[in-house]
Order: C-alpha cells, then structure tokens, then sequence
C-alpha cells in the first residue's frame, strides 16, 4: 500500500495547492471530495494522514457538508484548514460564530503555546486568512495554540490525538511559515518522505503492462510535454502495440513538426506523422471568429485521427496526456468551463476505444516534467511552454491564411530565438502574434503598407491571471528591427502591455 496523505475537499479554492506541498515533501497525496462515503474512501486508501480543506460554507448553512466526529477516533491525524477547522470544532462541541466582519488577506499570526505543528516556527509570522465564521471556543479537552488580532483561535489542537486545526492557510505562499507547518504536519503522520519519481515510473509501467497486456493502444501526440511524457512511458510498457499519431496542422511554430518528429524517431514506438495543413487551411478558408476557428480546428483533428485510428485498426486503447489539474478542475466542480472552453475537441467520444488510459492524471506539471527527464526526453520538450491546441491559428487575428502563418511562424522564431539568448527567466509563455492591421512605414525610399506583429510575454504561475512580462527595452527594441527586416510583410512591431484579466494571454 502507497504511503499517502488524503486530501478532503470541502471546496476550497486552494486544494491544488495543499496537495502540491504536500508532494513537494516528497510524500504521494489524493484529493477526494468529502462525502458520505468518506469512510470506504478511508478503509481503501489507508491514510498516514487526513487534511480537511477550505471550503466557501458556513457550517450553519443548510447545505453545508458537516464533518462526521467519527473520522477524528479513527487514530489518523487530522489537519483541518480554514472550513476544515471550523468543521472540525463544531463536530466535536466547540463554537463556531458568525463574524461580524470577515478577515481576509494577511494577519500578524502569534503563537500561543508550544505545537509539534508549529515546531521551529517563529513566535510571529504572517498568515493569510480569508474567513468569515471564525471559532471562539475550541471543543473540550483541545487548547487553542495561536491567535490573530480578531481571530482569538487561529489555530487548536488536541496533540495527544494528533488532531489539528489553523483557521488560516499555510498552503498560500503568503503564509510565510507555512511549508514549515505542512512539512511539520508530513512529520506528525510519520509519513517516510520516499515518494519519487522513478518509483512512479516503475509502478506505472507495471500497471500498464498488467492492464494492456498484449493489445493496441493509440496515442494521439502533440509534441507538448504532458502527451509525450505518457507516450514514453506506454512505449516502456507496450513497446510497439503502442502507436503514436502526431497530427501536424500546419499551424505549429516554426520548425516544430520536424523537431517532433526527430525527437519520436529514436524511439521504440510507431510514430505517425500526419501532414494535414492544407485541409485545415482549407477549412479554415474565410472565417474570422475566434470560436469559429477553434472549433473547425478541434474537429478537423478528430476527423484525422480518426481515419488514422480506422486504418490501424483493432485499437483497444486511447492514451491522453490528462494531468492532475485537468482532473480536479473538471472533476471536483471548479473551473470546468474555463477549461473546455480550451480544449481542442474531446477525443474519446467520436472513436470507438474500449478504454482511456490517463497514466499522468495523477501527477502535476512539474512531477510530469520530472518523469519525461527521468525518462530521457530532452530537456527542450520538457520544459517548453504551453502552446495552444488550434496553434497559431488563434494567433492570428482575423482569416489564416498561408502567407500569414509564414509571416507569424518567422516573427515568433526572431522573438523566442531573441528571448534565450536574452537569458529571460520567470516567463510563463512568450510569443509573437499578427495583428489584423495594416499600417503605413518607410522603407529604403519607399511607403509600405504592411501588417504589424504583437509581442506578447507574460509571468503567471497558474495562467489563469498573468501580468505582462518587463523584457529590457533593448531587446524588444532588437527583436523589432529584426523582424522588420527579415520577415517580409511586417514593417511594425508593438508590445502587449495588458495583464490578464481584462485581457487573456492569447490574442483570440
Ligand atoms: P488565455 O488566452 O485564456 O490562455 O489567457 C490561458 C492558457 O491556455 C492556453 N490556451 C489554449 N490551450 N486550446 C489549448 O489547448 C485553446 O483553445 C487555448 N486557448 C488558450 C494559452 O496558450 C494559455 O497557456
């Protein structure tokens, strides 16, 4: 049985991130809803540990989802978080009062007494809080360990049952000490810290090849990381019943398909290339809209995929590069649309596989960069930016068209080859786009009446705010000659200053 800390979800918006530092202490975790059948859940997985989340309730709210007191005599520590502490003191007899006026944002946390969670924690910190019921009496036989200016108990324990409680949350990076409280917690449920990636690997090649055995699974290959990373790893299990079909829609950054290619042909598995940019170009003929654009793309993928599928033949499996997020976001109630809304086209449902096979769905990015390493994929896949499904066809504003792809494929290549040599970090993704317009220059004597290119770059971590990136003006400045000069049909180059929100990282 896996060492592992269960993560119970009241709906908090900062899961992800508890489970992230919690596997950052190299300790394996799940995220389950809490629901009535939290105690099968428990009996299967065997906890070192339980973490009851946040959640937007009130637990006074009709609706709310209370904590059955059982789980807190199973011997198991608890740590409850914000709605998790709450719920945990008023299943065992504390009070938990509406407040008068919630408490969000940073709070100046002092502690009370001596904590094992709290162990080589400084005596005042800074915690981020975002509450508007707070706990004024901590249930019997508990003592209350640190307190905020309006939050008397801020945190309570009852150590010789390795129960705990914070009303704050130690997963957000403004709770200063708070990887120390979560690892301090690692250490209370006496978790042994062994959770690797190789043993990933080992385990899941075991488990595909138990599960696949001699039949044949199809891939459908991006060149991003995540459906790589998952074909390396089914080739290591399934060698050549796997066959990876790598559908090139002609609207891929410069030079891409081919690196792809190189990069797949070294290794042990069927590699299909499909060179279909003339049919998307084609489908593509004359539309203009956004939403119009992707959907044509993510169905014209399929179509190909599918008669590729069709001509292999007797292909039991569907191999998806589906990671952690992707998971909680669309299965745990949050964020799904946001998420559909970006996916190009849902594979599963047009084909007729008898089973998907998500061998990443348990891991998040980094983790999944960390086996693609581990498994020899060079380190410029694993560590390339994400790059849309519909490619730079939502990268040109307006109707794509051949030459335009030619035009943004070039600039993008001057920006980005610029950019490393540049040595920029802490980009999140950085790109150049062809704007619709049409402007007035000079050139050599003459007028010139040519498109303009957008640079975009941006910081993000979770790419859903971003602030626009400060690249040196002598880089911009030497980008934009640089395309100016070299790519014909440019002779203007602006730079994106928005954040996101209002605007989004891509230009459509
Ligand atoms: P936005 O433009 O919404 O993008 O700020 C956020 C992130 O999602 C990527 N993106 C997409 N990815 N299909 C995808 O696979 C799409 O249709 C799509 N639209 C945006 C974008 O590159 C950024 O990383």
């Amino acid at each position: 049985m896996k060492e592992m800390i269960l993560i119970l979800d009241f709906g908090g918006q900062y899961n992800q991130l508890i489970a992230r530092r919690i596997r950052e202490n190299n300790v394996y975790c799940e995220i389950h809803n809490y629901n009535e059948k939290v105690f099968e859940l428990i009996k299967e997985k065997s906890p070192h540990g339980i973490i009851l989340t946040g959640g937007p309730q009130s637990v006074y709210d009709d609706q709310s989802i209370q904590c059955d007191k059982k789980l807190f005599s199973l011997g198991i520590p608890i740590l409850g978080i914000c709605y998790g502490a709450q719920a945990m003191a008023y299943s065992l007899g504390g009070r938990v009062e509406m407040a008068g006026v919630g408490e969000y944002g940073k709070a100046d946390l002092t502690l009370l007494a001596d904590s094992k969670l709290f162990h080589g924690i400084k005596r005042n910190s800074v915690v981020w809080m975002s509450h508007s019921d707070k706990i004024t009496m901590a249930p019997d036989n508990f003592k209350a360990t640190a307190a905020t200016k309006d939050c008397q108990i801020a945190a309570f324990e009852k150590a010789g049952k390795n129960l705990y409680a914070v009303q704050f949350h130690p997963e957000v990076v403004h709770t200063v000490e708070g990887k120390k409280i979560l690892s301090n917690f690692v250490d209370i449920c006496k978790c042994s810290r062994d959770w690797k990636m190789d043993s990933f690997i080992e385990e899941t090649v075991a488990q595909l090849k138990n599960k696949i055995g001699d039949k044949k699974a199809l891939c459908a290959l991006s060149g991003g990381v995540d459906s790589s990373v998952a074909s390396v790893l089914l080739s290591k299990a399934i060698g050549k019943n796997l066959t990876c079909v790598f559908v090139d829609h002609g609207l891929l950054r410069k030079n891409e398909a081919d690196e792809v290619e190189n990069i797949f042909k070294h290794y042990d598995l069927n590699f299909i290339r499909v060179n279909a940019g003339e049919r998307f170009l084609n489908a593509l003929e004359g539309v203009t809209d956004p939403e119009r654009k992707r959907k044509i793309i993510g169905e014209e993928f399929i179509r190909v995929f599918e008669s590729e599928a069709k001509k292999i033949g007797a292909v039991d499996f569907l191999v998806q590069g589906t990671i952690y997020p992707d998971v909680i976001e669309s299965g745990l109630g949050k964020s799904a649309v946001i998420k559909s809304h970006h996916n190009v086209g849902g594979l599963p449902d047009y084909v007729d596989f008898k089973e998907i096979v998500e061998p990443l769905r348990l891991l998040f990015k980094d983790e999944v960069r960390e086996v693609g390493r581990q498994l020899g994929l060079p380190e410029n896949l694993i560590s390339r930016q994400p790059f849309p499904g519909p490619g730079l066809g939502i990268r040109i504003i307006g109707e794509v068209t051949a030459e335009k792809i030619k035009i943004v494929q070039e600039a993008d290549f001057i920006y980005r080859s610029e950019i490393a040599k540049a040595q920029i970090e802490n980009l999140g993704q950085y790109f150049a786009a062809l704007t619709n317009m049409k402007s007035v220059g000079v050139m050599g004597d003459g007028r010139t009446y040519d498109y303009a290119i957008a640079l975009r770059a941006v910081m993000t971590s979770d790419f859903m705010t971003a602030e626009a990136a400060p690249i040196p003006f002598e880089i911009l400045n030497k980008v934009a000659n640089r395309i100016v000069n070299e790519v014909k049909g440019v002779n203007r180059v602006l730079y994106d200053c928005t954040s996101k929100p209002p605007a989004t990282i891509e230009f459509e």
